[in-house]
């Protein structure tokens, strides 16, 4: 019997080592200690025994079941901790691997110039008003001394929707309107920046469809010396005290005397190139005292009233502060433009 006992463990102390998985483990134990098992025979084999007998085989059969349970029990916190233990390395976080890529939006080039020319201006008193870009011929030419058959009114190709109704052609007609609205006809500073809209074929310095921000003052004893200076503070503030301007005599139908302003174009330094058209200019805007005939038609009395206005072409503007050379490049969003904009206000990136 003891012998047997004997055999049995060593058999099964071989058998145990060979163990790679849970399921053999159960296997084994199930084939030594279940009921068709071994150890169940030596059990049964009991009963032919004597008391005396019994009482020493019966505690050398506890102990060897105790030592088969005990090598299972090793066996198995064996197997647990190498399953751990892969499901750690195969489950591994690889914090070098790099991450999928977060994408910001920007501030369109176009925007951050017109925000810029907005702060400048309000910083100086102004308000920013807006007006319909839908607009009736009334407020886009006749109030602006452009009466029907005006011929200034051919260089303003229009979209027409009625014969009284147009895409604007200019933000020129949102003065019109703030002095309209102003009942108490009293001084007034306003930036009016929007979209506009001519029948143009679109090129590097054209488009269909660009923006533009107005500018009108309105008080008394207002001269022209203001609007230089204002002009002046404009050009320094948004291109650099280096910047070449130069002022030059023009006409428009709602201001008298009108003077257009230059800067020396970017691209070339002034030596020419197809974005100045070959005179190292590049127009910035037109402005002019406010024509007589303008307050009037908006209710002011020129005699106690005069002003200023001034139209901005933003994008004119942007290209020369960026070195931008085809305007079409800010409306066909293509991403390789914009990202060279895609900057973080104030980061050094
Ligand atoms: N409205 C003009 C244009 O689109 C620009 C302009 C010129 C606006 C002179 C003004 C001005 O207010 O005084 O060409």
């Amino acid at each position: 019997m003891k012998d047997k006992i004997n055999e049995l463990k060593k058999e099964f102390e071989v058998k145990v080592n060979e163990i790679k998985t849970m399921k053999e483990l159960n296997d084994l134990k199930t084939l030594y200690l279940g009921k068709k098992g071994p150890v169940a025979e030596l059990s049964s084999m009991m009963r032919e025994l004597s008391v005396e007998e019994k009482k020493e085989f019966g505690s050398l059969l506890n102990g060897l079941k105790q030592e088969l349970n005990l090598s299972i029990n090793n066996v198995r916190a064996r197997l647990e901790e190498e399953e751990l233990n892969r499901r750690l390395e195969s489950e591994k976080i690889d914090i070098t691997l790099p991450s999928t890529k977060v994408n910001f939006g920007s501030v369109h080039p176009l925007t951050k110039v017109i925000d810029e020319i907005e702060e400048l201006f309000i910083s100086m008193g102004y308000d920013v008003v807006e007006g319909p870009e839908v607009e009736t011929d009334m407020y886009n030419f006749e109030k602006l001394n452009l009466p029907k058959g005006h011929p200034a009114r051919d260089a303003q190709d229009s979209f027409y929707i009625t014969e009284e109704l147009l895409l604007r052609t200019q933000t020129s007609p949102v003065q019109a309107r703030v002095m309209d609205a102003n009942t108490e006809k009293s001084s007034i500073r306003v930036i009016c920046p929007g979209k506009v809209y001519r029948r143009d074929d679109d090129d590097a310095t054209h488009s269909h469809q660009f923006t533009q921000i107005e500018g009108l003052v309105i008080d008394k004893d207002i001269s022209l010396a203001h609007l230089k200076g204002t002009l002046e503070v404009f050009a320094k503030k948004l291109f650099g005290e280096d910047r070449e301007i130069r002022l030059r005599p023009s006409f428009f139908p709602f201001t008298e005397p009108s003077l257009e302003v230059d800067v020396s174009c970017s691209k070339c330094g002034g030596s020419g190139c197809p974005v100045c058209k070959g005179t190292g200019w590049i127009e910035i805007l037109g402005s002019g005292m406010v024509h007589p005939n303008v307050l009037r038609n908006c209710g002011y009395d020129p005699e106690v009233y005069t002003g200023f206005a001034f139209g901005i072409g933003p994008e004119r503007v942007a290209m020369l502060k960026y070195g931008i050379s085809d305007i079409r490049a800010f409306y066909t969003n293509d991403m390789r433009f914009l990202n060279d904009f895609n900057r973080v206000e104030g980061s050094d990136k």
